[in-house]
């Protein structure tokens, strides 16, 4: 937006954060299912284009050449959020990376984004939820702000999730891809941020997980992706339903104020019966699942600032965010853009 939303607040109790900036970033290599299923028939394996779109509504996936890592990904992104903001690096106090694939184990892929940007000196830290992350982050970013401690936040979510992907394994491997999102929120006198509802069941660890860890100089146990998908497929519908209606309770508002859905991108199945159960058309359901495959915590900045660029979502309409993923997590976030 414009440097306006700095205005000086006239009660710090009015203080309230707003989306001013998207940003998005896909890796060029770009793989439809024809080039997924010729990959794997490497491998002996079989898929088809038929099969994945009819259970994902997937038809194609972006992934990062060797040597690119998750903030080469977000840096692009959140240029790009920067620069739709009216906002340069010097603005942010606050940068929050959204991933489960960082640069390296510490320190946090926010710092080595905050050095490439040249952002030196404010807080930056990364948000751990899996693909919820972004809904996560946006969450804390939206308190700290409320709070007072701090006025211009880049968030953002970022993932390399090809990298841990077990491409012998037919039933996950087609589902994910790589890419990034952001966006800059602000303090501002309007809201912004009407409600957000985060959870996490850790009873379900198990259904979703990379198991494997760093210890001793090895890798050990399995460091590529485990997925139970029908168990994440039946949890996710329930919980995406009441997060959607919890935030629209804390806010008061109703399903016929939405304007736009845009649920974690896994699944079109996943999210057009979340939308059916919201009782909205299918036309105010953001979808780039087709395109951008299931890009984790990336999947729903990616979408968002997809629907803005292309002039869907709109300067005030009310959108609702939800997110869903390994953990078990899940949480929704309703604003005003
Ligand atoms: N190509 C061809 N056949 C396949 C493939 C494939 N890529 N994968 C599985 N199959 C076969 C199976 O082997 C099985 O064959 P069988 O009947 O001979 O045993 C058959 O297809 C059906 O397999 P199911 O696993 O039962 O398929 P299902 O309809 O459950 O679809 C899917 C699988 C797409 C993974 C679904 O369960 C799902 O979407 N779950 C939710 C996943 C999700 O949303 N994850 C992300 C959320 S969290 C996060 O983002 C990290």
């Amino acid at each position: 937006m414009n440097a306006q939303a700095f205005a000086p607040l006239a009660q710090p109790n009015a203080r309230y954060s707003r989306i001013t900036g998207t940003g998005s970033h896909l890796p060029p290599r770009r793989l439809s299912n024809d080039d997924m299923t010729a990959l794997l028939a490497q491998r002996g394996i079989e898929t088809s284009d038929a099969w994945i779109v009819e259970r994902t509504g997937i038809r194609a996936r972006h992934f990062a050449a060797d040597g690119v890592n998750c903030s080469d990904l977000a840096l692009p992104a959140a240029r790009a959020a920067l620069e739709a903001a009216g906002r340069t690096a010097d603005d942010v106090d606050l940068i929050i990376v959204a991933t489960s694939t960082p640069d390296m184990v510490f320190p946090s892929t926010a710092c080595i984004l905050q050095d490439k940007l040249g952002a030196n000196g404010c807080m930056a830290f990364d948000m751990q939820a899996v693909c919820s992350g972004f809904v996560y982050a946006l969450s804390v970013a939206d308190s700290m702000i409320r709070g007072g401690m701090a006025r211009c936040a880049l968030v953002i979510g970022s993932e390399i999730f090809s990298r841990i992907l077990d491409f012998n394994d037919r039933t996950t491997c087609v589902l994910f891809g790589d890419g990034a999102g952001a966006v800059v929120l602000e303090a501002s006198a309007e809201p912004g941020i009407l409600a957000t509802d985060m959870h996490a069941d850790g009873r379900h660890v198990g259904i979703l997980c990379v198991p494997g860890t760093v210890s001793g100089g090895q890798v050990l146990g399995d460091p590529l992706l485990k997925m139970d998908g029908q168990s994440v497929f039946k949890l996710a519908v329930g919980v995406l339903d009441s997060a959607a209606r919890a935030v629209l309770e804390r806010a008061g508002r109703t399903e016929a104020d939405l304007d736009w859905l845009i649920p974690h991108q896994a699944n079109i199945r996943i999210m057009q019966s979340t939308a059916r159960k919201l009782k909205l058309p299918l036309s105010k359901l953001v979808v780039t699942v087709d395109e951008h495959g299931n890009t984790s915590a990336a999947s729903i900045p990616l979408a968002l600032d997809t629907a803005v660029r292309s002039g869907r979502v709109k300067r005030g309409d009310t959108v609702m965010l939800e997110g869903v993923g390994g953990g078990f997590t899940w949480g929704a976030v309703l604003l005003d853009f």
